[in-house]
């Protein structure tokens, strides 16, 4: 099959990218992985896509013109379709315009509960019964475009920040490939 050119963003471990890479292998997976950004040249998941030999572009998000440098890349690298995953910045009008529906995030909670950051902590403050993960469509509103997949499980009473983080991502593992899925099935 014809496998869309796809960007991973990302900032920190990169456990998503590295998911991401594996399951790209499938031969009926839709997307190849041919480019990572990072806005954080110590984020550790850039091992994973130099492990794999997948060119890797680090970009300073302090500098005002750095959506341009990353739209040039992306037209080298002719790439089709863009996945957040764990990328710490808040991209523009501008640029989702260059690529309407077809960026996607992850994010750790079950949205529209919990957007933005701290989210574990803010769960147990809370006193949730349950969470989980979910994997969006990005528009120019914080983690607020329409929803392509959830997945929850049941907060259990010893279930500290650490804990729901980690049963959070085992959940992402799935969720984030089966939405891709589900976002070229629909093409
Ligand atoms: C994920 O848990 C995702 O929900 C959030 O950032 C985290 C990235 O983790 N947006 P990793 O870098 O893929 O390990």
């Amino acid at each position: 099959m014809v496998k869309t050119r796809t960007c991973i963003f990302i900032s920190g471990k990169g456990s998503n990218l590295n998911n991401l890479i594996k399951k790209s292998r499938d031969y009926n997976f839709p997307i190849n992985i041919n480019l990572v950004i990072s806005n954080n040249p110590k984020a550790e998941g850039i091992k994973h896509a130099k492990k794999n030999s997948i060119p890797i572009f680090i970009v300073n998000t302090k500098k005002r013109n750095f959506e341009n440098k990353i739209l040039k890349i992306l037209k080298e690298k002719r790439i089709n379709f863009i996945c957040l995953a764990g990328f710490m910045k808040i991209i523009s009008r501008n640029f989702l315009l260059n690529f309407k529906k077809k960026i996607i995030n992850v994010h750790p909670s079950l949205l529209p509960k919990f957007k933005g950051l701290n989210t574990f902590s803010r769960i147990i403050k809370n006193k949730e019964k349950k969470t989980g993960c979910t994997v969006h469509y990005v528009n120019e509103k914080l983690d607020s475009g329409n929803i392509i997949i959830q997945k929850f499980f049941y907060i259990k009473k010893n279930d500290n920040e650490k804990i729901l983080k980690s049963k959070t991502q085992y959940l992402e593992y799935r969720a984030f490939p089966e939405a891709i899925i589900k976002v070229f099935r629909k093409n």
